[in-house]
């Protein structure tokens, strides 16, 4: 009868005295005979779900864009800015934009694989026009959602068919995506050394030691070019050292490309070590990233390469890795992949590109230099030829958490705590006045 009055008078989002819902079915049971759970039921689905933790580098943004001070600097997020520290947009990709407004071309489903002209000159790139592994057929390639699509394409796939090992090798320390994407996967994380704190440089010895020691058929994840966050690259005669140690302990390498182009300025060059291990006889997998060298962040461009034995093997592993990426997001964008294949694949804007990526390359290079001139002239007795022997968007500045603490403090200068600065967003006008806060916190 309650209930009746009840569902005839009130509305059941309105609850007609003061009181807790949550005792409305104790004082009218009838109640629970008709009403929809969510007005009177105040539990909750995710009660149980604890707040995690920020993104350490979002987290780092977030502080910059609250701090008020006219001087401030974000070298936390890695995206490259013009000397005047805007976003820059490549000319080469604007033509390429226009180039295909022109054409009025339709908004279809690309293939699960995504574009083929986009896939061919994708994997060109990176194993040069002239690759054997081409011409065989003995690759497959296909569309990712950038570099952290392809990485997370890769790790799955290894976590379904590398069944003789789930150990995959991170050098240490690594880009901080690299563990969640292989965790998640299902894969066991591991480590070698890579970084000598004690030089800011590579640490050659250690990491040969400690391949010695993985055992067969683990996967070894090796950065291309421009490791990241350490800028620290191995030199080709390292890097012929490396590949014959691993085909020695029959390891399966994953190259992770995201900068193909930002280290040296050339894109062969930088491409160097992953030819070099193909032509050694590794059977890689690899990642490409198009959002730096070509400067499509958001339109989230990538490849993901696996080179097989022959032809034959490509087209069962090409199949599996429909199946995988099929349930996940069917197929991927068109728009950064169109702009991605007019740029490799229409001479004129090609050439515009080289330019462009060898002038990113070479402001990054410069601020390396002045950053190391203006510490001197400071007057910092430290030794900073780090600074410019690193290589590639990111420094890794031997700066210790206290430290950067203070020039976070005092100088509003915005950097991840293990002392990484993008040194993409350093300019011509802002130089001098990071190299008098590293100074003053160093000295
Ligand atoms: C080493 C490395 N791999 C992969 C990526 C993936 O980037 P994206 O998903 O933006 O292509 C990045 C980006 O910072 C990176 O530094």
């Amino acid at each position: 009868m309650y209930a009746e009055e009840l569902k005839t008078y009130y509305p059941l989002h309105y609850c007609p005295v003061d009181v807790d819902r949550r005792v409305l079915p104790l004082l009218f049971p009838e109640l629970l005979l008709f009403v929809s759970p969510s007005p009177l039921c105040c539990s909750s689905w995710w009660g149980g779900v604890q707040m995690g933790p920020p993104d350490p580098i979002l987290g780092v943004s977030e502080a910059f864009k609250r701090d008020t001070s006219p001087k401030k600097m974000n070298l936390g997020v890695g995206a490259y800015r013009d000397d005047h520290g805007k976003p820059f947009v490549l000319d080469c990709v604007r033509k390429a934009e226009a180039l295909i407004a022109s054409k009025q071309l339709d908004k279809e489903y690309l293939a699960i694989g995504g574009l083929g002209d986009f896939t061919k000159s994708c994997a060109q790139l990176a194993l040069g026009a002239d690759s054997e592994v081409l011409k065989s057929g003995r690759n497959i390639t296909v569309q990712t959602i950038s570099g952290t699509g392809s990485l997370c394409i890769g790790a799955n796939f290894l976590s379904r068919f590398h069944s003789a090992s789930r150990d995959v090798y991170l050098p240490k320390p690594s880009w901080g995506n690299h563990t969640p994407i292989f965790r998640d996967a299902g894969m066991q994380l591991k480590a070698y050394r890579y970084y000598d704190p004690s030089t800011c440089g590579f640490d050659f010895n250690g990491a040969l030691d400690d391949i010695s020691k993985m055992p067969e058929k683990s996967v070894i994840m090796l950065h291309a070019c421009a490791h990241n966050p350490t800028g620290v690259d191995p030199k080709p005669e390292q890097w012929k050292e490396i590949a014959d140690l691993v085909k020695k302990r029959d390891l399966l390498v994953f190259f992770d490309m995201a900068y193909q182009g930002f280290a040296s300025g050339d894109i062969d060059r930088d491409a160097w070590a992953v030819r070099h291990f193909i032509e050694q006889g590794h059977k890689i997998v690899l990642s490409q990233s198009f959002a730096k060298n070509m400067g499509l962040y958001g339109e989230r461009v990538g490849g993901f390469t696996v080179v097989c034995n022959d032809a034959e093997e490509a087209k069962r592993v090409e199949s599996q890795l429909k199946i995988l990426i099929r349930p996940m997001y069917s197929n991927p964008p068109m728009n950064g992949a169109r702009i991605a294949a007019t740029i490799l694949n229409t001479p004129d804007l090609y050439k515009i590109w080289l330019e462009e990526v060898h002038g990113m390359a070479n402001r990054i290079i410069k601020m390396r230099e002045q950053l190391a001139a203006n510490l001197k002239n400071e007057g910092s007795t430290l030794d900073w030829q780090h600074v410019i022997d690193q290589i590639g968007m990111f420094c890794f500045t031997g700066l210790k958490p206290e430290q950067v603490e203070r020039l976070t403090k005092e100088f509003s200068v915005y950097m991840t705590k293990d002392g990484r600065i993008s040194m993409a967003g350093v300019t011509s006008s802002n130089v001098g006045y990071l190299a008098h806060g590293i100074h003053a916190v160093t000295k």
